[in-house]
């Protein structure tokens, strides 16, 4: 399946969380055999070409995108949790939300100096996520470069936020406009 044809899996849920929010739900392209054989075919494509040693994916979404991506691409996959959840001492990034902050934990020993990590998340919006998670993986001594979402919202600005950050960004598919 190509990316036009993954898009049209993933379904549109207006005015959610709020008014004037078009969701962008993944769950029914997950849903889809193909669909979600797809969508990692896709990014094991685009990944092959970044020359990663392990994949970071963050919770909760990124997880199921990033563990997948790694089976494909044979490699380990890096787990960056939310608070609270590791039973080990951890580093932690703070991450603004519209409302309030989230804050993002890594066990720094899962990564080691100068490995190449390829930063996986299911979309990109703001980029606060995405920056977050890189920082932690630098902090731990990784080489983040990249980060591949299976879905952009161009329109928020996450590619440059993360241009800021010496983040280049890859993605299956964007949504433009509505
Ligand atoms: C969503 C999405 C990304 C992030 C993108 O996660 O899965 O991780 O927001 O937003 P940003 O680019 O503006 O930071 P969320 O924390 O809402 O929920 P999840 O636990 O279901 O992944
Ligand atoms: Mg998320």
């Amino acid at each position: 399946m190509g990316p036009d044809e993954l898009k049209g899996l993933i379904r549109t849920v207006p005015d959610f969380p709020k008014s004037g929010i078009q969701f962008r739900d993944i769950t029914t392209l997950l849903a889809h055999g193909e669909g979600l054989a797809g969508s990692i075919k896709q990014m094991a494509a685009i990944a092959r070409s970044l020359d990663a040693d392990a994949v970071a994916g963050i919770e909760a979404r990124g997880f199921i995108f990033g563990t997948a991506l790694a089976l494909e691409l044979e490699l380990g996959f890096v787990p960056l949790r939310k608070a609270g959840k590791l039973p080990v001492e951890t580093i932690g990034e703070d991450y603004a939300l519209e409302y309030g902050t989230a804050r993002l934990e890594l066990d720094p020993t899962l990564v080691s100096d100068g490995e190449k990590v390829l930063l996986i998340d299911d979309l990109l919006a703001t980029g606060g996520t995405a920056i977050a998670g890189a920082r932690l993986l630098r902090r731990a001594g990784a080489v983040v470069e990249h980060a591949l979402f299976v879905i952009d919202l161009p329109e928020l600005g996450g590619a440059r936020a993360l241009a800021d950050e010496t983040l280049k960004t890859h993605s299956v598919i964007s949504f433009e406009g509505h």
